[in-house]
């Protein structure tokens, strides 16, 4: 569903993506770790069409992106969902208004029925009732899950999550996860989750990256990223108690 293939990015001589390949086949959850800066959220711009690669290419279902022009890239946006880091909705509309834009731009539903799946997807994230606040109104985690329900109103094919838990208290970083979880399962979505939140990544993941300074030095199923041998790995898990019980999100799920 996803092919990265030798992305490459620089920004004033500042090589942050290097040589990136990766696939992410429909259907998978994969989660990508790395430490503060090493491209995480590039990447993730990158696959969407928002950062251009210097070189490489970004294939989403068979379609090449990198040779899109950005009409084409708009059209094609509707192929995915983003929550960003921070959440990023706009706090000039009401979280209704931020749920309901992409739906008024690349549909010609009626104001009725938009209402009705606003309405169902703050169900779904657990604020119903919330809609007619701005974001100013509500906390940092009600503002994920806003984000998470503009992410997939347009029922997205894939789900990109940029950090959906950190910063969070351990209970809303739970309910977050379930509803990654959730998603990916009842709808078959196919994600591509960002966090340095172990805990999290191993609950979620069918299978890891490790990303550092620009490129992956590690994938596979959480079961292979906890036992490697691989000094940044090991060094980078070291850091953060992950449950051993936990990992892998079928076994979780039971
Ligand atoms: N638009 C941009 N212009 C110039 N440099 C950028 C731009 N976007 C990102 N960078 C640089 O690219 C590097 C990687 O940034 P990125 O945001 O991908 O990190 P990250 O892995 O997501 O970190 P974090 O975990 O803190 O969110 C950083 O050095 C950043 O300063
Ligand atoms: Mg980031």
């Amino acid at each position: 569903m996803i092919r990265l293939e030798k992305l490459c990015k620089s920004f004033n001589g500042h090589e942050v993506l290097k040589d990136v390949s990766l696939h992410v086949r429909a259907g998978e959850t994969l989660v990508i770790i790395g430490a503060s800066g090493c491209g995480k959220t590039v990447l993730l711009k990158t696959v969407i069409g928002l950062i251009r690669p210097d070189s490489g290419r970004v294939i989403i279902d068979g379609h090449d992106l990198t040779k899109m022009n950005e009409k084409s890239l708009f059209a094609f946006r509707k192929y995915f969902g983003m929550l960003f880091q921070g959440a990023a909705l706009f706090d000039s509309m009401s979280c209704s208004e931020n749920i309901a834009l992409a739906l008024k731009e690349h549909t010609s539903l009626p104001g009725e029925e938009i209402d009705k799946r606003v309405h169902a997807m703050l169900e779904r994230v657990g604020l119903p009732g919330v809609g007619s606040k701005r974001p100013s109104e509500i906390s940092g985690g009600m503002k994920k899950r806003v984000g998470l329900a503009r992410a997939m109103i347009m029922r997205p094919r894939i789900l990109l999550y940029d950090e959906p838990t950190t910063g969070l208290d351990p209970l809303m970083a739970d309910v977050i996860t379930n509803l990654i979880n959730r998603t990916s399962h009842e709808v078959s979505i196919t994600s591509l989750v960002v966090t340095h939140d172990l805990y999290h990544a191993f609950r979620i993941a069918d299978r890891i990256a490790m990303m550092y300074e620009g490129t992956f030095i590690a994938k596979g199923t959480p079961e292979e990223l906890f036992h490697s041998t691989h000094p940044h790995v090991r060094e980078f898990l070291s850091k953060q108690p992950i449950q051993k019980k936990s990992a892998g999100k079928r076994k979780e799920l039971k």
